[in-house]
């Protein structure tokens, strides 16, 4: 059994959001580390928890600390044997993929697709490359406050549709990898619909909640005037200085709440390198 070290160490990582824990050991942490851990989550948005070395069921058990497991729906990169981690990596093994290779590729935040999205993500850093395989978040608290007070107004009521199928997404493009084919598609659980501002349900905080990703309309408004104002935000939220973009180190275990960020798959990891990320999700509640 590891030892207990209550040295916890939070420290902010950029104007932007996201703090740096150190000190800690994600697999044997008493109630009152783990409960001002997961105060700092909330404030902070982003946590990145340094020098973990977790197996699979030690990560698993961390995140069951933070609520019920949220499975992945694609089966296929599931890690043998604990199916609550999904394997995300470059790597190919016998002419296969090991692992999701492209997972991320767009803004998003997790399983915003379904009725019942992600709340928390704890993505656990295994293998890095020597170049690229960076990760970017946006602040969407930030991203709400800095609106102007007639957008918000505005924004007050209004529900984005949400869809996994990117068909039916004319902003972004659909990778080669899942063969271009509408079975892939077909197979889409049905669209969900959550209010395009949320609120926190443990600090009261509201944020935007949309993505160019999975937002593809706004319910009830005219077609025309739904893509203004998707694109209107989506123009506000490119602005940099919302976003931390994070270099990733073997050992690092990077936890989200996906209630108050949107985040990208930088990708471009060069031929010959490899980066390996094992990845489990925590489900949140119906965002309101
Ligand atoms: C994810 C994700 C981004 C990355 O795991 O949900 O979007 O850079 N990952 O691996
Ligand atoms: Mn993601």
């Amino acid at each position: 059994m590891a030892t207990v070290l209550n040295d916890m160490k939070i420290t902010p990582l950029s104007d932007a959001l996201g703090a740096e824990v150190t000190g800690i050991n994600a697999a044997d942490l008493d109630e009152d580390t783990f409960a001002r851990l997961r105060d700092a989550y909330h404030e902070n948005i982003v946590l990145v928890v340094r020098d973990q070395h977790l197996t699979p069921a030690e990560q698993t058990a961390f995140a069951r600390r933070f609520g019920e497991i949220q499975y992945h729906i694609n089966k296929e990169y599931l890690m043998p044997g604990q199916p609550e981690v999904l394997i995300l990596s470059t790597e190919i093994k016998d002419g296969k993929n090991v692992g999701v290779p492209d997972a991320g590729s767009d803004w998003h935040s997790d399983h915003s697709y379904v009725d019942q999205p992600t709340g928390y993500t704890l993505l656990h850093a295994i293998k890095v490359p020597k170049d690229g395989g960076d990760t970017e978040w946006t602040n969407m608290v930030a991203a709400y406050e800095t609106l102007p007070d007639d957008m918000k107004t505005r924004l007050e009521g209004l529900v984005g549709i949400h869809s996994f199928n990117r068909l039916k997404n004319p902003r972004i493009s659909v990778p080669v990898l899942h063969g271009h084919d509408e079975e892939y598609y077909k197979r889409s659980p049905p669209d969900s619909f959550h209010p395009l501002v949320r609120t926190h349900p443990h600090t009261g905080r509201k944020a935007l909640y949309l993505s160019p990703r999975f937002t593809i309309g706004i319910k009830d408004l005219d077609e025309a005037d739904a893509q203004a104002l998707l694109d209107e935000l989506f123009a506000h939220i490119r602005n940099r200085d919302l976003v931390y973009r994070h270099r990733w180190n073997v050992g690092d275990l990077l936890l989200w709440d996906n209630r108050t960020t949107i985040h990208l798959a930088c990708l471009g990891v060069p031929e010959g390198q490899h980066r390996r990320m094992h990845r489990t999700t925590v489900l949140g509640e119906i965002p309101v």
